[in-house]
C-alpha cells in the first residue's frame, strides 16, 4: 500500500529536505510525486539541463526508504519557452490567447511544445531510468483540467488531419455531418474549423467529432511522453492522473494507455453527499481497468483553497474517505501536497505537513492513517452484480444545446448510482458496447447516442436473462448524432416492447406526474417520451393515459423502460422492481443510508460517513459506529 503525496522540494532550500525525509518517515510515507511543476528548475534554458539538485534529492529519498513517482515536469512551461515560442500558448473559443503566469499554458498540438517536452522527458528518462528510488513515472499533470479544449491554429490543423484519417474524403464527412443543413457543405478538409465562437449553434456532429479529437489529441500527447520515457530506457510503470468523471477526456480510451489508473479526488466536505460522489469516482476508476488496483494520486489532507468557501474535513473524515478508496480497490493514498507552500496560489491549500507543523490536527490524522495503512495489503473488490453504463461519447453528444430539454448526463447517471449506493448495492461501470455477461442488472440512463455495438450488447444481455433499465432519450441517434433512417428507437424497440415517437420537455410548473407502481405518484421531470407500446406492458401511466414505465420480457430477460426522467422517489420505485426482478442483493441489508458498505476481497468494510453515531445490526452482530468510524468485517 502506497502512502504519500506531491512533493515540491524546488520550493524550499535544500536544508529543509532532510527534515522532510525525517518527517515523511514519521508519517509512514513511502511514495512521493516529485517535480510535477519543476520544469523551470530542471531546464534553465533550451538545451541546458540542471539535474544535480534532483540527483541529490532522489538519493536522499532513497536513503530514507522513500520511493519516487517521478514527474516528467511538462505541466507548466518555463518563461524562456514562451518567450522564444509564443505560439505554444493555447487559445479559447473566442480567440483569447491564454498567457503564462499560472500553469498548463500550452497547446497540446503545438509542435514546439511537443518537441521541447520530448527533450525534457528524454533527458529525465535517460538520467533516472535506473535510479533505485524511481518506482513509477508521472506524466504531465491532470491533462486538460484548466484548458478543456484548445482552439488554436495548431489545433485546427491537427483536427483536419484527424478528420481526414477518420473519413478518408470530404464527401464522407459531409454525409456524416449532414452538412446539407444551413449550407454547411465543405469543399475540402481545409474549410473545416474548430467550433469557435459563432452566431448560433454549431453543427452538433462537428462538435461531437471535435470533442473526440480533443480527447484523442491530448491522449496522443500523453503517448508521446510515455514512449519517450520507454525509448530512454524506463521500465517502471507509467501513469498520469485522471480526475474521476472529467468531461473533456474519454478515460475509457485513456485507461488502455496507462500502466495503472491514478485519480485525483477533491470532494467538498460541506456536501453531505460528497462521500457518494467520491464512491462514484472510485468505482469508475476501478472499472476502467477491471480487476487491477488504482491509485488515489491526490486528495486534500484537509481543506482546499479553490472553492469560494473552503470547509475543513471533520475529524476522521479524511481517513473515512481514504478507507473508502482502499475498500474500492485503491492500492495507495496520496495527497496534494506534502509540505504547505509559503507562496503562490496554493499557499492556503492544506498539506500533510502544514505550517503549524506536527502539532496540527491534520498532521496527527495523517500519521495515524499512514500507520494503519502500513499494515494493509491492497486487493480489488469483486465487481458486483450491477453495471451502470457511463459513456463519454454519449455525454458529449448530450452536451449540445438544442435538445427537447437539457439533459445533464452526469447528474442522471449519478442519480441512479446514488440510489444504488444508498441501498448498499455494489456497482461497476461499463462502457456502451461492453460484454455484459455475468451482470444481473444493467442500468443505462439516457443512452442517447447508441451505436450498433452498444445496442447489440444490451439486446444480448436481456435476451440471455439480464434485467435492463433504460430511461427517456435512449437509442435516439447514431455515432454521428444523426437519426437513423426511420427515426428513433430503431434498435431497441424489440427489447423494450415499444418505441419513442417524440420527446417533450417538462418543467416543474407543468406539474406532471404519473400513477406509479403500487399506486404511488411517479414524478415526470425534464422530458417525457410519447412512447408507442408494442407488446410491452405499461406499469405506470400519466393521468392522460400515456405509458411512462414499460416492462417487457424479451428472450429470457426483462427490460424496464422509464419513458421520462424522474426524481429520487421515482428512481427508488423503479429500482425496487428492477432489483427484485434481477435478484440483486445489498452488501449488507438494513443499514442506514449514511453507512457505506463495500464487499472487499476479504469481507465487508463498513464506514459511517456521517457526523453522527449510527447503529448497525447484521445477522451476526449489533454495534454502534461512531462518526466516520471504519469497521472491517472479515468473512
Ligand atoms: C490539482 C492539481 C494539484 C493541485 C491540486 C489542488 O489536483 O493536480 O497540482 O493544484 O489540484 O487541489
Amino acid at each position: 500500500m502506497y502512502f504519500g503525496g506531491d512533493y515540491n522540494p524546488e520550493q524550499w532550500p535544500e536544508e529543509v529536505w532532510d527534515d522532510d525525509v525525517r518527517l515523511m518517515r514519521e508519517a509512514h510515507v513511502n511514495l512521493v510525486s516529485v517535480g510535477i511543476f519543476a520544469w523551470a528548475r530542471l531546464q534553465p534554458d533550451e538545451g541546458e539541463f540542471d539535474l544535480g539538485w534532483l540527483d541529490r534529492l532522489l538519493d536522499k529519498l532513497h536513503a530514507g526508504g522513500i520511493a519516487v513517482d517521478l514527474a516528467t515536469a511538462t505541466a507548466s512551461p518555463p518563461a524562456w519557452l514562451v518567450r522564444r515560442y509564443p505560439d505554444v500558448l493555447p487559445v479559447t473559443e473566442t480567440g483569447t490567447v491564454l498567457g503564462p503566469g499560472s500553469r498548463q499554458h500550452y497547446a497540446p498540438t503545438s509542435p514546439d511544445y511537443r518537441r521541447l517536452a520530448a527533450e525534457l522527458v528524454t533527458a529525465l528518462g535517460r538520467r533516472y531510468a535506473d535510479h533505485p528510488a524511481v518506482a513509477m513515472w508521472h506524466v504531465n499533470n491532470e491533462y486538460a483540467c484548466h484548458v478543456r479544449a484548445d482552439f488554436s491554429e495548431h489545433a485546427a490543423r491537427a483536427f483536419r488531419t484527424w478528420l481526414a484519417d477518420r473519413y478518408g474524403d470530404i464527401d464522407a464527412l459531409n454525409e456524416a455531418w449532414g452538412t446539407a443543413v444551413w449550407s454547411l457543405h465543405y469543399d475540402g478538409f481545409d474549410d473545416v474549423r474548430p467550433p469557435r465562437a459563432s452566431p448560433t449553434t454549431q453543427n452538433p456532429s462537428l462538435v461531437l467529432d471535435w470533442r473526440r479529437f480533443t480527447s484523442d489529441s491530448v491522449l496522443e500527447l500523453y503517448r508521446m511522453e510515455r514512449d519517450a520515457l520507454r525509448a530512454a530506457g524506463a521500465t517502471q510503470p507509467i501513469t498520469t492522473n485522471f480526475m474521476g468523471a472529467f468531461p473533456a477526456m474519454n478515460y475509457w480510451d485513456w485507461a488502455a494507455e496507462v500502466d495503472l489508473v491514478s485519480h485525483d479526488g477533491y470532494p467538498d466536505p460541506r456536501d453531505p453527499e460528497a462521500f457518494r460522489h467520491a464512491a462514484f469516482a472510485a468505482d469508475l476508476m476501478r472499472s476502467l481497468r477491471p480487476g487491477r488496483p488504482w491509485l488515489l494520486m491526490e486528495q486534500a489532507p484537509n481543506a482546499v483553497q479553490w472553492r469560494p468557501s473552503n470547509a475543513a474535513k471533520a475529524p476522521g473524515q479524511m481517513a473515512a474517505w481514504s478507507e473508502q478508496a482502499v475498500a474500492r480497490g485503491a492500492d495507495g493514498i496520496l495527497y496534494f501536497q506534502w509540505r504547505q507552500s509559503r507562496s503562490g496560489a496554493e499557499k492556503f491549500h492544506s498539506a500533510m505537513l502544514p505550517h503549524s507543523g506536527t502539532r496540527s490536527r491534520t498532521w496527527k490524522e495523517i500519521v495515524e492513517l499512514g500507520g494503519a495503512l502500513e499494515q494493509r495489503d491492497a486487493a480489488c473488490p469483486p465487481r458486483g452484480d450491477v453495471a451502470v453504463v457511463f459513456d463519454w461519447e454519449n455525454w458529449w453528444a448530450l452536451t449540445q444545446v438544442d435538445l427537447p430539454a437539457d439533459v445533464d448526463y452526469q447528474a442522471e447517471v449519478f442519480a441512479w448510482y446514488r440510489a444504488l449506493h444508498a441501498r448498499h448495492v455494489q456497482v461497476s461501470f461499463v462502457r456502451a458496447g461492453d460484454d455484459l455477461s455475468g451482470y444481473r442488472l444493467v442500468i443505462a440512463p439516457a443512452l442517447y447516442l447508441l451505436t450498433e455495438d452498444g445496442a447489440a450488447s444490451l439486446e444480448q444481455f436481456v435476451g440471455s436473462g439480464g434485467t435492463l433499465v433504460t430511461t427517456a432519450f435512449t437509442d435516439v441517434v447514431d455515432e454521428n448524432d444523426r437519426f437513423r433512417p426511420g427515426g428513433y428507437g430503431r434498435q431497441l424497440a424489440d427489447v423494450l416492447g415499444g418505441e419513442p415517437v417524440d420527446f417533450f420537455g417538462v418543467l416543474p410548473e407543468d406539474g406532471r406526474s404519473a400513477r406509479g407502481l403500487d399506486g404511488e405518484p411517479l414524478a415526470v421531470i425534464t422530458m417525457v417520451e410519447d412512447f408507442e407500446l408494442h407488446d410491452g406492458e405499461a406499469l405506470a401511466r400519466t393521468g392522460e393515459g400515456e405509458p411512462v414505465l414499460v416492462r417487457h420480457h424479451y428472450g429470457s430477460g426483462t427490460s424496464l423502460h422509464l419513458a421520462c426522467f424522474t426524481d429520487r422517489s421515482g428512481i427508488d420505485q423503479v429500482l425496487d422492481r428492477a432489483t427484485a426482478t434481477a435478484g440483486v442483493r445489498p452488501v449488507v441489508g438494513g443499514l442506514d443510508p449514511t453507512v457505506e458498505a463495500v464487499t472487499t476481497a476479504r469481507g465487508v468494510t463498513l464506514i459511517n460517513q456521517s457526523r453522527r453515531p449510527t447503529s448497525v445490526t447484521t445477522p451476526d452482530a449489533a454495534f454502534e459506529l461512531s462518526p466516520y468510524e471504519v469497521r472491517h468485517l472479515i468473512a
